[in-house]
């Protein structure tokens, strides 16, 4: 039997045992796929004996992944880039590294806006944190000419300049709202909007009609951001999406399949979140 798990402390509220677990059944694979709480006393040991364990690779959450990109034997040059891993799997007896976010949200962005264009176009991100990493990284791959990243901090949305270069342009947190005119993509990677957080405040009166819309949070599954985007007749994605297409590489490395994000799967873990989804 293939083991695999995601690692993260705390870890009861992962979806991922839900997804691998339903992929495994799907394509009935002999393999196991659990929750590890780690703490990060312990998370270099957990690493280093991952293979004695039995593990084929794991997951890697909060707050573990800059540590983890310290930790393993290597990792492709996008992960070097973004110095945090989600992904760990061994090979030729050593533990490498990888990050799948960033597929995950294009990915995602691919399955929900099939006709959006980002080559040489504009986008604006909101936050400027981890998760704001792996999408402008990713964005940026795709070949934009410039993501305009508001934070709340400054800094931190200039750092993500000096990360990533020229075209990352800082823009002011009170000025987003006047900032949407040209843009082909707007984003949400802060927790604004969350379950329990406050929430995301944002006019939209001046985003294009042809501009999509996206939101990393998915509890709930369409927040206001994304019901204000709707409402207006501008295409959404939701960001449960992101988190279901972050997954297929892992399972793949480990597994040896590559799976399918379906539609009863999106509905298996959207259920998990509000017992009341109806499509
Ligand atoms: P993650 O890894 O999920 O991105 P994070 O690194 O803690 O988590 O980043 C959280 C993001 O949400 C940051 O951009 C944060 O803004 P600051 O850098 O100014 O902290 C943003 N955020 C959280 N609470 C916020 C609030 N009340 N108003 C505006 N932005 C907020």
């Amino acid at each position: 039997m293939i083991k695999a798990c995601v690692i993260g402390w705390p870890i009861s509220h992962s979806r991922s045992p839900l997804i691998h677990g339903y992929w495994l059944r799907q394509l009935g694979i002999d393999g196991s796929y659990t929750r590890q709480p780690v703490e990060p006393a312990s998370l270099s040991k957990f690493i280093n004996e991952l293979g004695t364990a039995g593990y084929a690779g794991c997951n890697v959450t909060i707050p573990h992944k800059e540590a983890v990109f310290e930790l393993v034997a290597g990792a492709d040059a996008s992960t070097e880039r973004l110095g945090a891993v989600n992904t760990v799997y061994l090979r030729d007896g050593k533990v490498l590294g990888t990050n799948t976010d960033g597929e995950g949200f294009i990915n995602s962005l691919r399955q929900g806006a099939p006709d959006l264009k980002l080559a040489n176009q504009r986008a604006v991100i909101l936050g400027a944190g981890g998760a704001s990493l792996a999408v402008v990284n990713a964005i940026l791959e795709q070949g934009v000419t410039e993501v305009a990243v508001a934070n709340r901090t400054r800094e931190k949305a200039e750092m993500l300049r000096h990360r990533f270069g020229s075209r990352v342009t800082p823009i002011d947190w009170v000025e987003t709202a006047d900032q949407l005119g040209e843009c082909c993509l707007l984003v949400n990677t802060t927790s604004l909007g969350m379950k329990g957080q406050p929430a995301l405040e944002l006019d939209l009166s001046r985003l294009g009609k042809h501009a999509v819309v996206t939101d990393i949070v998915y509890t709930p599954l369409r927040t206001r951001l994304l019901e204000d985007a709707a409402a207006r007749g501008n295409r959404v994605v939701e960001g449960l999406g992101m988190l279901l297409h972050q997954a297929v590489r892992g399972f793949s490395l480990w597994f040896g399949v590559t799976p399918q994000v379906t539609e009863e799967l999106y509905e298996l873990v959207a259920r998990d979140i509000d017992p009341d989804f109806r499509r």
